[in-house]
């Protein structure tokens, strides 16, 4: 079995999450796409969906699923969305499609997170995959000399612009010990936006995917 189809087998088995008469969060990236695809299938049982980026809003309505603004909606009772990296806490890190900052958004409203997830995105320690931070164009250079005082290697992600008109610097080089510390310290830089550390807020439960079928994963605190 290859990733995409532990990504697919993860991702259908997210539809049991899902609460009829509901508003699904829906997160951004490939394992994402399939969750879309298995959504389709049950689109009447549900209200519509919140998204976290043009692209699932796209894939979204090109199959007649209602897509609202977050701003119109009350409540989202749960959200649906991959990972780069998930370490034994379901503190992740995500943001290698861009889509950081809404999915960060999506995921604080959301009563209960459900990550789905290819086996190979469970890590001990998360750092390996480069921790994406958007930032605000003007100040990308002096985020940079900042995170490099914390240890990282800023690299600029060129020619990718987010779909709130920012800009990402992809940090390699960082064993994360304390991920809540980190994601507060980055964020305390002027200039960011997001990163992509979710430790203040980690998934509830993370759907893996593997050659013996859909794991569920709770936090090991
Ligand atoms: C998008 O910005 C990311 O947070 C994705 O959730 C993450 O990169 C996982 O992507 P795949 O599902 O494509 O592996």
């Amino acid at each position: 079995m290859n990733a995409d189809e532990m990504k697919k087998q993860a991702a259908w088995a997210a539809l049991e999450y899902i609460t009829t008469d509901g508003v699904v969060g829906v997160g951004t990236g490939s394992t994402v796409n399939h969750f879309i695809d298995a959504l389709a299938t049950i689109k009447h049982r549900i209200e519509g969906a919140v998204s976290s980026s043009n692209a699932s809003t796209q894939r979204l309505k090109d199959y007649g699923i209602e897509v609202f603004d977050l701003n119109q909606v009350n409540e989202v009772a749960v959200y649906v969305d991959g990972a780069d990296e998930s370490n034994h806490a379901l503190q992740l890190i995500k943001g290698g499609g861009g889509a950081l900052t809404r999915e960060k958004i999506i995921a604080a409203v959301a009563d209960k997170f459900v990550c789905i997830a290819d086996s190979s995105k469970r890590v001990d320690i998360l750092g390996k995959f480069p921790l994406p931070v958007e930032v605000i164009p003007m100040s990308r250079s002096y985020v940079a000399r900042e995170i490099v005082k914390l240890g990282g290697q800023p690299v600029y992600r060129e020619g990718v612009i987010t779909d709130n008109g920012n800009v990402i610097l992809d940090v390699h080089g960082l064993d994360i010990m304390e991920p809540i510390k980190l994601e507060k310290t980055l964020n305390d830089i002027v200039g960011v936006v997001t990163n992509g550390l979710f430790a203040m807020r980690p998934a509830d439960v993370l759907l893996l995917g593997s050659e013996n079928g859909t794991q569920t994963v709770f936090a090991n605190k």
